[in-house]
Formats: structure tokens, C-alpha cells, sequence
């Protein structure tokens, strides 16, 4: 089961609908595969687990510098997702073949699945289902540092790259690992707790499901497949682009078919693993330590997120008020026929000429 982004014409609408096939990778190789198993891994919530599973993909080779710098860029994904949302035509056909910003000859990439997501361990296959520990973005981020420290022997990124819950998690990983990278760059996120309008639909998703008495307090023995269906409902509505979702779809009927193919697809879809993935920006809150990050950093929001309203500026405040003078960069991107709201964060051509000047600015030896 995984979220996969369709491809339309008018650019793309994000969908948690629509088989797509990851496009083959047209000349960036094959990724290596591999898992690392973190025992005894302990959460904030108290619990532990034996054995934590964290699975990643990788391209490119590892290169350390003598001064210890490596040409390694961790790249980290959104709240139910996975690494593999990452390997499709708009991020990787346009970042990682030969000439492109992060051409894998010359990067090593890294693509893990966080916490509770894709391969790696969650609720739907340890078996522990609703008695899983209650992880929240902290204990991932830990988790991301440790698979690279401890598993992979990186002590240093050239970039941690994150969109939308990745995004969230590259801020984190700034004021908590300072010298780690460096630069960063978040897409689709802000420094600040979930609250508001982004709280609310959340706690709906989340209450949505938990209420319903088919869920059985997470030991259902069949989904819950009409509050799921519900919170897929209400995911999607919050993923696409209020322009560009009526701009695409101008009548009944093809309207209609798009939200029939979305709940045709709920089967796919595990209530516990849906649950806790929404539930673990609980404690998100970097606000407060945003003055911790000494990297070079470029946030990257389009004007058209219904997850992070451009209106109130905040991404902007955050950035020139709280972090450290000359560090930070704020860029939010007007509506356009070329963005389609959250999900915008897929389509790497919106955004890599940001990604380039910072990697210009903090190109110290490479
Ligand atoms: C994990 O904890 C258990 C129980 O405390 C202990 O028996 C085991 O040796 C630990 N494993 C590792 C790898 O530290
Ligand atoms: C999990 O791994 C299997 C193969 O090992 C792969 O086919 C599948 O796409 C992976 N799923 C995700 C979400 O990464
Ligand atoms: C990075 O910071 C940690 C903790 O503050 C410190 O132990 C480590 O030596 C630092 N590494 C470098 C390369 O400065
Ligand atoms: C959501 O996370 C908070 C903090 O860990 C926890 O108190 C709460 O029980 C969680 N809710 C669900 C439904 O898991
Ligand atoms: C997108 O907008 C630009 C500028 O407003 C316009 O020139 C272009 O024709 C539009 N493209 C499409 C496909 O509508």
C-alpha cells in the first residue's frame, strides 16, 4: 500500500488516487536498497521497541572529504508516504541524471522511509497494530541521524532536503544536529506547531477514524472502511490546489470520476498506519529553537498550500526574525498555472533554481 502522485496534463494535481508506476528512471541507475535495524530503540512516549526496522534507498556513491564534509544529501518525505514518492518523473527525472542539480555521479542520496511509513516498521507489519509506540517527529528524526551516523558511517550531509512532513523534519534536524549539514532546504512546511486550520482538519482525520466504532480501538479485523474512506476524503481535499483542482476539473462528471476512483482505492489503505502517521506532528513545535540552526537554509512554500496559508506570512517572520541573521531564506511562490497546491512540493522545476543558489552559497570545497 503506498501513495503514489498521478500526472496530468495541466502539471500535476497530487493524488492519493491513481496507480502511477514510478516512471523508470531514465538514466540515473537502479536504487540500492537496504535496512537498518535500531535495537532498542527508545521513544519520547517511554516505549521501546527491540528492533526497529528503518528500510532506505539510495543512489550515487559516498565520498568523504578530507576536512570530514561528504557529498551525501539526505532527502526525506511526506506524512504518509514514502521513500519512493521521491523516485517519479517530477523529482528524480529532474534532479538526479547526468547534469542535473543532484546528478548521482557526483551526490550519494539518501531516501529512507521514516518511522511508521513505507518499508520500514509501523503498525500494519510488526503486528503490533494499535499497541505500536506512539511516535512522534522527534523519535524520527532521531532515527534518520542514527541510520546515517551508526548504519551508514556519515557523520556529514552536503543537504538535508525534506518536503511537506520531510520538511518539517529538515528543521528539526537543523536545531538539533547544528553542525550535521550543510545547507537545508524544507518544502512545503512551517516552523511553527500544528495549529489552526492544519490542526483542525487533522484532528478530524484522526477523530474521524478512532470514533468510529468499527475501528475497535485499532483491533479491527476489517478496516474501517467508511471513516477511512472519510479521512482519504479529507486528505485529498487538503492536498490539491483550490485553483488548480477546478482548473483541471471543469465538469460534473469528470469530477465525479476522480472522487470515485479516490474511494475505490481505500481498501489499500491501513486505519492504524493512517492514524498515527497524522497523529505524530502532535509535539512539532521547532518555533522556539529556530535560533539553533547555524546552516544556510532556503524554505520553499507556493502561495496555494492549504497546509501552510501564505497569507499570514509566517514562513517569512519565522525566517527573518527567529533564525540567525543572513542564514535564512524564505521563498513563497505566487498561485500559477504551474503549481497545484501542497503537493506542488513534487514538481522539483518549481524549485530548483532555489536549491541551486544554495548550494552555490555553501559550495565551500566541492
Ligand atoms: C535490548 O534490550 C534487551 C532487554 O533489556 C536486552 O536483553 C538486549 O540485549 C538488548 N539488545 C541490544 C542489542 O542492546
Ligand atoms: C517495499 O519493498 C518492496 C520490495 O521489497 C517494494 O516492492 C515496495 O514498493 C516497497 N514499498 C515501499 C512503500 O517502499
Ligand atoms: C558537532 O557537535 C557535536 C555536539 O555539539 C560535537 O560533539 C561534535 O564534535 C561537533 N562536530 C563537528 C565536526 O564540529
Ligand atoms: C496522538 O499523540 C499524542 C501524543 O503522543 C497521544 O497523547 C495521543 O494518544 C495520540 N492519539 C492517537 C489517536 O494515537
Ligand atoms: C500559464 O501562464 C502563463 C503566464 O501567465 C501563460 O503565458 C501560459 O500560456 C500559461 N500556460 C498554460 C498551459 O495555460
Amino acid at each position: 500500500m503506498h501513495f503514489i502522485v498521478v500526472f496530468l496534463a495541466l502539471g500535476a494535481i497530487p493524488s492519493i488516487v491513481a496507480h502511477a508506476t514510478p516512471s523508470p528512471p531514465s538514466s540515473w541507475h537502479t536504487p540500492h536498497r537496504g535496512s537498518a535495524i535500531l535495537s532498542n530503540f527508545s521513544f519520547d512516549s517511554g516505549e521501546t521497541l527491540e528492533s526497529l526496522k528503518i528500510h532506505y534507498q539510495t543512489l550515487g556513491k559516498l565520498k568523504v572529504h578530507p576536512d570530514g564534509t561528504t557529498n551525501a544529501i539526505l532527502i526525506l518525505h511526506g506524512t504518509t508516504e514514502s521513500s519512493t514518492q521521491l523516485l517519479t518523473a517530477s523529482f528524480a527525472d529532474t534532479l538526479f541524471n547526468p547534469g542535473q542539480l543532484l546528478d548521482t555521479r557526483k551526490y550519494h542520496i539518501i531516501l529512507p522511509d521514516s518511522i511508521g511509513h513505507g518499508n520500514s516498521s509501523k503498525p500494519s507489519n510488526t503486528g503490533l497494530r494499535a499497541m505500536f509506540p506512539r511516535y512522534q517527529y522527534n523519535d524520527m528524526i532521531r532515527a534518520h541521524h542514527a541510520l546515517l551516523t551508526q548504519h551508514l558511517n556519515i557523520a556529514h550531509t552536503r543537504l538535508i532536503l525534506g518536503v511537506s512532513m520531510g520538511g518539517m523534519h529538515t528543521w528539526m534536524m537543523g536545531e538539533a544536529y547544528p553542525n550535521f549539514s550543510d545547507a537545508l532546504m524544507p518544502i512545503a512546511s512551517t516552523p511553527v506547531q500544528i495549529s489552526g486550520y492544519k490542526r483542525l482538519w487533522r484532528k478530524f482525520v484522526i477523530k474521524m477514524i478512532t470514533s468510529d466504532p468499527a475501528w475497535h480501538g485499532g483491533a479491527y479485523v476489517e478496516q474501517p472502511l467508511v471513516s477511512l474512506a472519510g479521512a482519504l476524503s479529507l486528505v485529498q481535499t487538503m492536498l490539491s490546489g483550490l485553483v488548480s483542482f477546478s482548473m483541471q476539473y471543469t465538469t460534473r462528471d469528470a469530477t465525479d470520476k476522480f472522487a470515485e476512483a479516490l474511494l475505490l482505492r481505500v481498501k489499500e489503505f491501513d486505519a492504524n498506519d493512517f492514524v498515527y502517521a497524522w497523529n505524530s506532528s502532535h509535539f512539532y513545535d521547532p518555533e522556539p529553537g529556530l535560533g539553533l540552526i547555524t546552516a544556510p537554509l532556503t524554505a520553499f512554500n507556493t502561495a496555494d498550500d492549504l497546509m501552510n496559508v501564505a497569507e499570514l506570512g509566517t514562513l517569512e517572520r519565522a525566517v527573518e526574525v527567529q533564525m540567525r541573521k543572513g542564514l535564512g531564506k524564505a521563498v513563497v511562490v505566487p498561485t500559477s498555472n504551474q503549481t497545484f497546491g501542497h503537493g506542488s512540493y513534487i514538481k522539483a522545476k518549481l524549485w530548483e533554481h532555489e536549491l541551486r543558489l544554495l548550494l552555490a552559497k555553501t559550495d565551500a570545497h566541492h
